[in-house]
């Protein structure tokens, strides 16, 4: 691999993936003492039968092992006007502070963090998952979804945060 992938690559590589416009989430699971989460934006899609989805996590963020030895977690899909709360789970606060603020809920149902007004969250189970470089591709069956009728999520690209209020809402 490194033969074929030299230092022009890696760096073209992260250039073109700032271009890659992504919905900012929240990964979040909860053990038997606490909440864990952090900010992601590798989250996609991945089968309707039976309703799935992946994240990529780094193998160094604090809640890589949680989630692991949990086999739960959920994705919270971020409003425009939520920032701040991808602010906290970015980086340098601690899971305490992450969580302080009293629109973060618990499902009951699922042991899992929710946030009140989110784009939309889903419960999900660990059904897979595998290591690929630094990260872990999780891969989760979706218990239960909560969605929202607006639709106005807090996007990244190129660097920053964005919204839909500057983009032409349908392209002809
Ligand atoms: C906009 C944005 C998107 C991010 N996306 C991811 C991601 O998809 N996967 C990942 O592992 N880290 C991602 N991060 C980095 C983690 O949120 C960050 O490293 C976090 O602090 C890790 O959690 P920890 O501090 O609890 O270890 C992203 C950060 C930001 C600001």
């Amino acid at each position: 691999m490194e033969a074929i992938q030299n230092e022009a690559c890696v760096v073209d590589f992260a250039k073109a993936m700032r271009r890659l416009a992504s919905t900012v989430c929240v990964v979040a699971t909860h053990d038997d003492v606490q909440p864990y989460g952090m900010v992601a934006t590798a989250v996609t899609s991945l089968s309707a039968t039976p309703a799935s989805l992946l994240v990529c996590i780094n193998k160094d963020a604090s809640s890589h092992p949680v989630i692991e030895r949990v086999g739960r977690f959920s994705v919270t899909l971020l409003r425009k006007d939520q920032r701040h709360i991808s602010d906290r789970f970015g980086s340098r606060y601690s899971q305490a502070e992450r969580f302080a603020s009293s629109q973060w809920k618990m499902s009951m149902r699922w042991t899992l963090p929710c946030l009140e007004n989110a784009q939309a969250t889903f419960f999900c189970s660990l059904a897979r998952q595998f290591e690929h470089g630094t990260h872990t591709v999780f891969v989760g069956d979706v218990l239960q979804t909560v969605v929202n009728d607006e639709v106005d999520p807090l996007l990244y690209a190129d660097g920053a945060y964005r919204c839909l209020d500057s983009v032409q809402a349908h392209l002809t």
